[in-house]
C-alpha cells in the first residue's frame, strides 16, 4: 500500500529537503508526489531542459526510502511561453483572454500548446523512464477544474465547427435537428454557427449540449495525447494516472472517457474547501468516492487528501481534530487503496498561502502530523481488508448528456444535478449498503436495484435496456422529469411523459410544476404510508397512475387526486417513480428500506452520522466505521468517539 504526501521541495530552501523527507518517512509515508507545477524549473528558457533539481530530489527520496509519483507539469506553463505565443491562452465567455498568472489557463485546442506539451512531456519521461523509484506518472493536474473546461477562443471556435461538420455532415441536417427554424436561426453554412457565448436570453439547447460534448471531447483528446505519449516512453514498472477533482458534474468533462486510457483513476478529496461553513454531508462525500471507483470499476488512489483548512482568498471551515483523518478512513472504506495527503507543508508565499498542510508555517510537527501518522500506521496493518473487493447490488446511474442538458436548462432555479443524485443515493447510504455510481453506458444488468435520478434524456435504446432489466426482476427507481427528451436534447413529440418508460412505470404525466426557492408542495401517504406527510421542493410531476399503485399523492385543492410517488410491478420486477424533490429523508428511507429488504440486499442500521461499511476478507466480515458527528455514538457495544474511525472484525 502506498501512503504519502504531496511534496513541493522547490518551494523551500534546498537544505530543508533531508529533514523534510526524514520526517515524511517517520510519519509512515513511503511515497511522495512531486513536479506537477514545475515546468519553468525544468525548462527555464525555451529548449533548455534541465532536470537536475529533480534528480537531486529523487536521489534524496531514495535515500529516505520513498518512491515517487511524478506529475507532468502542463497545468502551469512558463511565462516565456505565454509571452511568445499568446494564442495558447484561453478566453472566457465574454471573449476576454485569461492572462498569465493563475493556472490551467491554456486552450485545449491550441496546436502550439499541444506541441510544447508534447516536448516537455517527452523530455521528462525520457529522462526518467528507467528511474526505478518513479512508480507512477500523473498527467497534468485536475483537467477542467476552476473553469478551465471552457474556452471561447477562435481556435476553439474553428474546432467546434469541425466537430459539428463531422457529426452532422450536412448543414440541413443540423438545422433540422436543432430546430433552427425557431427564431429564424437557420444556417446556410457550418461556418456561421456561433459558440454559445454571452447573448440575449438563451442559446439553442441542442447547440449548447453539442458544445458541452465538444468541450469534453477537447479535454479528453488533449489528455489522451499525453497518456499515449507517456505510455510510449515510460518504463514498464511505471503506471499512468490523472487526479480528478470533485464537483465533476459541474463541468463539461466526461471523466469516464479519460479513465479508459489510465492504469488507475486518482481523486483529490476535499470534503470542505474555500468559504464553506461546513463540510459536504457524509452521503455526498461517499457518493463522490463511489463515482471515482465506478470510473474504472475498480479501487482507486487518492493523491490529494485534505488535512488542513483550504482556500485561495476565502477560507472556511476548519476540520475538527480527527475529522480530516476520519475522511481518510471513509475514503478507504469506499475503495481508495493508496493515499497521499495534500500537502506536506503549507506554503508561505504564492497563491495558496491559505491551503494548509500536514505541517504549517511554524514548521513543527503537531496534531495533524500525529493524526496522519496514526492513520498510516493503522491502515497499513489492514491492507488486505482495504484492498478487498467491494461488491454492490445497487447502482446509482448518471449520464453526462443528461447532466449537461440540465445545466443549460435548469427548469427550476433550485435544480442541481448533484443534489438530485445525492437525494436518491442518500437513503441507500443511510442503510450502509454498498453502492456503485456508474455511467449509464456501463452494463447495469448485474445489479438488483438501480436508481436513475432525473434522467430527462431516455432514448429508445436505453429504454430497452431498462425494460429487460425490470422484466428480468430488477427494481428501478426513477425520479422526476424522466424521459421528457431525446438524445438531441429535444422534447419528445407525440408521446406522453415519461416517454419510453411509461408502460413500465405504469403512469402518465400531463402536467408538471417547477418549484422555486422556498416553494414547497405538500404530499401525503396512502396505503402503508397513511398518516405520513411531507413536501417536495425543486419540482413536481403531476402523475396519473395507469397501472401503478400510489404511495404518496399531492395534498392541494387542484391536484389532490394526482400522485407524487408510485410503484408499479412490471415483468418480474418493479418500477418506482418519485415525481418531485422529496424533502423528508425518512419518506425515501422507508420506501428504500422496503426495497432493500425485499431484494435481500445486506444492510446495517446505524445511528445518524455513523457510517459502517462491511467488507469480506479471508472469509471474515470486517467493519470500516466512521463517526461523522461531534458526538459519542454507541454501536454494537462500542463507544465511538466524535470523528473516530475504526477498522475492526465484525
Ligand atoms: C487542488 C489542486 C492542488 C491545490 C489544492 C488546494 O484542487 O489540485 O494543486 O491547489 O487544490 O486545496
Amino acid at each position: 500500500m502506498y501512503l504519502g504526501v504531496d511534496y513541493y521541495p522547490e518551494h523551500w530552501d534546498i537544505n530543508m529537503m533531508d529533514e523534510d523527507m526524514q520526517r515524511i518517512r517517520t510519519m509512515g509515508s513511503n511515497i511522495i508526489r512531486i513536479g506537477e507545477f514545475a515546468w519553468h524549473l525544468m525548462e527555464k528558457e525555451e529548449g533548455k531542459f534541465d532536470f537536475s533539481f529533480f534528480d537531486l530530489v529523487i536521489e534524496k527520496a531514495k535515500k529516505h526510502d520513498l518512491v515517487v509519483m511524478f506529475g507532468t507539469p502542463t497545468a502551469t506553463f512558463p511565462a516565456w511561453l505565454a509571452k511568445k505565443h499568446p494564442t495558447i491562452l484561453s478566453e472566457d465567455e465574454f471573449g476576454h483572454t485569461r492572462v498569465f498568472g493563475g493556472r490551467r489557463q491554456y486552450c485545449f485546442n491550441s496546436k502550439i500548446y499541444w506541441e510544447y506539451s508534447r516536448r516537455i512531456v517527452e523530455k521528462l519521461i525520457e529522462h526518467y523512464s528507467n528511474e526505478k523509484s518513479i512508480i507512477a506518472w500523473q498527467i497534468d493536474n485536475e483537467f477542467g477544474h476552476e473553469g478551465s473546461d471552457m474556452c471561447y477562443c477562435p481556435q476553439c471556435h474553428s474546432a467546434f465547427i469541425e466537430f459539428l461538420r463531422n457529426k452532422y455532415k450536412d448543414i440541413q441536417r443540423l438545422n433540422e435537428v436543432y430546430g433552427t427554424i425557431f427564431w429564424g436561426q437557420t444556417y446556410n453554412d457550418f461556418s456561421e454557427i456561433p459558440m454559445p457565448q454571452a447573448t440575449i436570453t438563451t442559446h439553442n439547447p441542442t447547440l449548447s449540449l453539442d458544445w458541452a460534448r465538444f468541450r469534453s471531447h477537447s479535454i479528453n483528446a488533449y489528455g489522451k495525447m499525453q497518456i499515449d505519449l507517456v505510455n510510449q516512453l515510460k518504463g514498464d514498472h511505471q503506471q499512468v494516472t490523472h487526479n480528478f477533482f470533485g464537483g465533476f458534474f459541474e463541468k463539461a468533462y466526461d471523466q469516464n472517457v479519460m479513465s479508459e486510457a489510465l492504469d488507475f483513476a486518482s481523486y483529490d478529496n476535499y470534503p470542505v474547501w474555500g468559504g464553506l461553513k461546513e463540510p459536504l454531508e457524509p452521503a455526498h462525500i461517499a457518493m463522490t468516492h463511489d463515482y471515482i471507483r465506478g470510473l474504472k470499476n475498480k479501487n482507486y488512489w487518492i493523491v490529494e487528501e485534505l488535512m488542513g483548512a483550504q482556500g485561495h482568498n476565502i477560507i472556511g471551515y476548519l476540520p475538527r481534530p480527527n475529522q480530516a483523518k476520519m475522511w481518510a478512513y471513509q475514503a478507504m472504506a469506499h475503495g481508495c487503496e493508496n493515499m497521499l495527503f495534500f500537502r506536506w507543508r503549507g506554503m508561505t508565499r504564492g497563491a495558496e498561502q491559505f491551503c494548509l498542510g500536514i505541517i504549517d508555517q511554524d514548521n513543527e510537527t503537531g496534531r495533524k502530523y500525529e493524526e496522519v501518522q496514526s492513520f498510516m500506521k493503522d491502515v497499513s496493518q489492514h491492507e488486505g481488508v482495504i484492498k478487498s473487493e467491494i461488491k454492490s447490488d445497487i447502482a446509482v446511474l448518471y449520464d453526462y448528456d443528461n447532466n449537461w442538458s440540465w445545466h443549460y436548462q435548469q427548469q427550476s432555479a433550485e435544480f442541481n444535478f448533484t443534489k438530485e443524485l445525492v437525494r436518491l443515493y442518500r437513503p441507500f447510504h443511510r442503510l450502509n449498503t454498498n453502492i456503485d455510481v456508474i455511467d449509464i453506458k456501463k452494463d447495469f444488468s448485474k445489479y438488483k436495484v438501480i436508481a436513475v435520478p432525473v434522467m430527462q434524456i431516455i432514448d429508445e435504446e436505453l429504454s430497452k435496456r431498462f425494460k429487460s432489466f425490470v422484466e428480468a426482476g430488477g427494481t428501478i427507481i426513477f425520479s422526476f422529469r424522466a424521459g421528457i427528451k431525446d438524445r438531441d436534447n429535444n422534447i419528445n413529440f407525440k408521446n406522453i411523459f415519461p416517454c419510453n418508460i411509461r408502460e413500465m412505470a405504469g403512469i402518465a404525466i400531463q402536467e408538471s410544476e417547477s418549484l422555486q426557492i422556498g416553494q414547497e408542495a405538500e404530499i401525503i401517504g396512502l396505503g402503508q404510508f397513511v398518516g405520513k406527510k411531507g413536501q417536495c421542493e425543486v419540482w413536481r410531476d403531476i402523475i396519473t397512475p395507469t397501472t401503478a399503485k400510489v404511495l404518496y399523492q399531492y395534498n392541494d385543492k387542484f391536484y389532490n387526486d394526482k400522485a407524487c410517488i408510485t410503484e408499479n410491478s412490471f415483468g418480474k420486477g418493479k418500477v418506482y417513480y418519485i415525481g418531485g424533490g422529496v424533502l423528508q429523508n425518512n419518506i425515501l428511507e422507508e420506501i428504500i428500506k422496503d426495497i432493500v429488504i425485499e431484494k435481500k440486499i445486506s444492510y446495517t442500521e446505524t445511528p445518524e452520522g455513523l457510517e459502517v461499511i462491511t467488507r469480506n476478507y479471508n472469509n471474515e466480515e470486517w467493519l470500516m466505521i466512521t463517526n461523522h458527528t461531534d458526538e459519542n455514538i454507541q454501536f454494537q457495544g462500542k463507544d465511538i468517539q466524535p470523528y473516530e474511525s475504526l477498522i475492526t472484525r465484525k
